[in-house]
């Protein structure tokens, strides 16, 4: 019976995945594609709940509505035990994982024929940057909601890991292979020992020579480029009539995936209201006021997705910006994204670096770079790894489905 899966709960996007005679399997769950973007929607118009693509379709037709995503950036942050109100009521973050887990979960078994009481969830080598305890809270956390929807037995891989044994089942020589995995969340590296031959070994811990991380991803790239070119349009770095800068945390909440609907409380529109009277930039301002009243901010988020994700093809994109303003459109050049993101490039490489140092290998030891995770392809991260690392050979993964079908690989492994 095959009873074991594994779910890689992504920032961005989820897979699940359980091993079949011919290998592992990633399960198809919305409209035949095996990920499952991680976001919900609350459709107060039709009082009923969306998931994945089908919850972004609904936001962005406009419907009322309440849509989370990045929910796993709660995890292990002080935030995890607070909620969002929909429709008069609060709804806790927790239950909110645990129902999108829960609709993976289901659905993932339709496709399989199967029940599943056994689980091998991924997780990233740092839920939480330098706080131990709270990294090991983040962990119990998605456990204990593991375990609430039914799970007999839950256990964790990290998630390069995960993705080395999906790699390990390809490839036909040993390697030492650098697996590089950048999400929405976090940037995880492991430094493994791959051969045909290791491939069917029980223990594996020789082998697994390393393994960092960084709570920095694709997510953090958005909100960087916001910050810095979308954001001042609202009037983040104004000043007001007594000289003192116009608060910036609004800004932040608007630009960060998980807090976006903190922007749209009360209290929030109060500060706004409390501002009006010292402003000196009113036309930004309106634009800040129109975005948070019409609680588009989601959909400016996705506009800045959309040209992070063309940067990494063309070297300028226009953006157009009609939640902002009609009349606005950017021209963002792709040196402009790389000088916000200069923080964060160098976090990455710094995790990079780790992974190497706590292994004591020399980078020209490295034979293969393993490439998975969406934010894997933005060109400034991949030229700072080919810069560290200019022997090896790079291979690509499947940047979605990589963590997933490994984690399938460590199921069998444990629950047969
Ligand atoms: N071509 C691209 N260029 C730059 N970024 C991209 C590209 N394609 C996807 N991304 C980004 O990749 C991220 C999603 O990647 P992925 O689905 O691997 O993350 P995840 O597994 O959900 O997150 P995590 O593993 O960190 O929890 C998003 O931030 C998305 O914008
Ligand atoms: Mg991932």
């Amino acid at each position: 019976m095959n009873h074991a899966c594994g779910i890689d709960f992504g920032t961005s996007n989820s897979t699940a995945a359980h091993y079949t005679t011919q290998g592992p399997r990633l399960l198809a769950l919305e409209e035949g594609k095996v990920t499952l973007p991680s976001a919900v929607f609350f459709n107060l118009d039709e009082d009923s709940l969306a998931f994945g693509r089908a919850a972004l379709t609904e936001y962005l037709e406009g419907y009322e509505g309440r849509l989370m995503r990045s929910m796993k950036s709660l995890l292990g942050s002080s935030l995890i035990d607070q909620g969002t109100e929909v429709a008069g009521r609060m709804l806790s973050f927790k239950s909110l994982i645990g129902c999108f887990i829960g609709e993976l979960k289901r659905r993932a078994e339709q496709q399989a024929s199967t029940a599943f009481d056994a689980v091998v969830l991924g997780r990233p080598v740092r839920f939480v940057d330098d706080n131990d305890a709270a990294d090991a809270l983040a962990e119990r956390t998605l456990a204990d909601i593991a375990r609430d929807l039914g799970f007999a037995e839950v256990s964790f891989q990290f998630e390069p890991i995960a993705a080395a044994h999906a790699y390990e089942e390809d490839i036909t020589r040993e390697e030492l292979t650098l697996v590089v995995d950048i999400g929405g969340g976090t940037s995880d590296f492991s430094l493994v020992r791959l051969s045909p031959e290791r491939r069917g070994k029980a223990d594996r811990s020789s082998d697994l020579l390393a393994s960092s991380g960084v709570h920095v991803g694709g997510t953090d790239l958005d909100k960087r480029l916001s910050l810095a070119a979308i954001m001042p349009e609202l009037g983040l770095g104004a000043a007001l009539k007594n000289g003192a800068l116009f608060p910036s945390s609004v800004f932040f909440q608007l630009a960060t995936w998980h807090t976006i609907n903190f922007a749209y409380t009360k209290k929030t529109w109060r500060t706004l209201q409390e501002l009006a009277p010292e402003v000196t930039d009113a036309a930004r301002f309106n634009r800040l006021l129109a975005v948070v009243r019409q609680q588009s901010a989601h959909h400016l988020a996705m506009r800045v997705e959309d040209a992070k994700i063309a940067l990494s093809a063309a070297v300028a994109v226009d953006l157009p910006l009609p939640e902002v303003d009609n009349a606005l459109r950017l021209e963002l050049a792709r040196g402009t994204f790389e000088d916000a993101i200069a923080d964060e490039l160098a976090a990455v490489g710094n995790a990079a670096d780790a992974a190497l140092t706590q292994a004591g290998i020399r980078a020209d030891e490295i034979d293969t770079l393993f490439f998975t995770g969406g934010a894997s392809a933005v060109p400034a991260l991949r030229a700072a790894l080919a810069a560290r690392f200019p022997a090896a050979r790079a291979v690509e993964g499947d940047a979605y489905g990589s963590v997933g079908a490994g984690l399938a690989v460590v199921a069998r492994q444990r629950y047969g």
